[in-house]
């Protein structure tokens, strides 16, 4: 592999805002080191021995659009498992999405940053033990492509299933060899896109929800990026509508036109009805 190339200050500027524009995670200077590490390989693979020259690269050349996604897909955070900060799911499924149908709505419901789908199928289990899967609508959609490939297919390891009680195993899980397949159920229960959270066209265009997930993503935004994604899942709720963020993610320091609602300790954005 090489060590890493070397990486000038003002090279690590047009290039953390290259990868900020195209995905919005965020690289301050003390990440410098870091981000040379992970693109050095890719800069030898494709014969070039500058960071400069990958950059022109990524810039100019009629490939770089591609390599850029490819970049992204090595940079961006992918951890997740099933039944990850749960108790939020179960709240909105009990308190919010249960009534909804007993009053005769059909909801929607997006999960804007679903990784491999452990989170998406988490919650089309908890709605499933309620006898709700089918009369919830889920979109799931994530930045990364074999990710959302990965997810369609749900097929899973014990360590995504680390959390996951025998009961609920026992309904939605298909042993194949020394993994779990996802029942066919509930794989068709779920839309799965693809849609970059920068994209404002192609949030408008998945339409409106009754709540959003946007959960353990944020944090590899900057402040800036943050909050005009959040705007744009703000205008994506239905008035009355809720949005999550991760246990470790608060929009308050940044100002938000929606409510924060406390329930049993979990914290939920409210957009006014
Ligand atoms: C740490 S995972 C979170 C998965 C899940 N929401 C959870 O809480 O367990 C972060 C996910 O965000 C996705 N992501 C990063 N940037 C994104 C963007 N601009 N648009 C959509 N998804 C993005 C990554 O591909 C990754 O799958």
């Amino acid at each position: 592999m090489g060590n890493p190339l070397p990486l000038q200050l003002p090279v690590f500027s047009i290039l953390s805002r290259l990868i900020e524009a195209r995905s919005g995670l965020h690289y301050r200077q003390a990440h410098l080191e870091r981000l040379a590490s992970a693109l050095s390989p890719r800069a030898r693979e494709l014969g070039l021995d500058s960071l400069l020259d990958y950059y022109y690269f990524l810039r100019y050349d009629p490939k770089g659009g591609e390599e850029l996604d490819r970049l992204v897909e090595t940079l961006v955070n992918h951890e997740t498992y099933f039944f990850r900060e749960d108790q939020p799911l179960r709240l909105l499924v009990d308190t919010f999405l249960a009534p909804m149908v007993e009053a005769g709505a059909r909801p929607r419901v997006w999960c804007a940053a679903a990784a491999s789908g452990e989170e998406p199928y988490t919650l089309g289990m908890l709605l499933g033990e309620r006898a709700l899967l089918g009369k919830v609508e889920l979109v799931a959609t994530d930045l990364s492509r074999p990710l959302l490939e990965h997810a369609r297919q749900g097929l899973y390891g014990g360590r995504a299933l680390r959390a996951v009680a025998g009961t609920i195993a026992d309904r939605w899980l298909e042993r194949e060899g020394t993994r779990h397949r996802i029942s066919a159920a509930l794989r068709e229960a779920i839309a799965w896109r693809r849609v970059n959270l920068v994209d404002f066209a192609e949030i408008e265009a998945l339409g409106q929800f009754d709540a959003i997930l946007c959960r353990n993503v944020l944090i590899y935004f900057g402040d800036l990026t943050t909050c005009r994604v959040v705007d744009q899942l703000t205008a994506a709720l239905k008035p009355g509508g809720l949005l999550l963020v991760g246990a470790s993610e608060s929009l308050t320091p940044l100002g938000t036109s929606l409510d924060s609602v406390e329930r049993a300790g979990a914290f939920f954005y409210r957009k006014s009805a």
